[in-house]
């Protein structure tokens, strides 16, 4: 399929931008300092931490599944039954949904971290996919 080219230049720390790749929804987020923090503080509590079965290029197979820490990018597709996962962006302390970022699927309540790895306890059997993905400056990503 078709690779699919995104500017980051004006995405914030925090947001969230959508881009269409083979047909389904990929995600790029810019995430912040404190949600990368996270990531290594509820580890105990994910389903595959390691991303040891999940699908992932070898690149982004590490703790924030990304090649740069703060830009994810990920397939927006909830690896149980295909429904669109809510982004939980945390700019509050507050856990939603008993998470403090993540993502939410609203269909049968699973739960992913910042970086899309899947918690225990919920019915999504994976981390949620990352599609390969390069960086050709700082501020464009190619999908595919
Ligand atoms: Fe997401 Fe079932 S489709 S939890």
């Amino acid at each position: 399929g078709a690779a699919v080219t995104a500017d980051i230049s004006k995405l914030e720390p925090g947001q969230l931008i959508r881009v269409e790749w083979r047909g389904k929804p990929v995600w790029i987020v810019k995430r912040t300092t404190e949600t990368l923090d996270q990531l290594a503080l509820t580890e105990e509590n994910l389903r595959d931490p390691g991303s040891d079965v999940a699908q992932q290029p070898a690149y982004a197979q590490n703790r924030h599944r990304s090649i740069k820490p703060d830009i994810f990018v990920a397939v927006g597709i909830c690896t149980h039954l295909g429904c669109s996962p809510s982004y939980l962006p945390n700019d509050f302390s507050e856990q939603v949904e008993g998470i403090i970022s993540g993502f939410f699927c609203p269909c049968h309540g699973s739960k992913f971290d910042m970086a899309g790895r899947v918690f225990q306890g919920v019915p999504a059997p994976t981390n949620l996919v990352v599609p390969p993905h390069m960086f050709i400056d700082d501020n464009t990503i190619v999908v595919g």
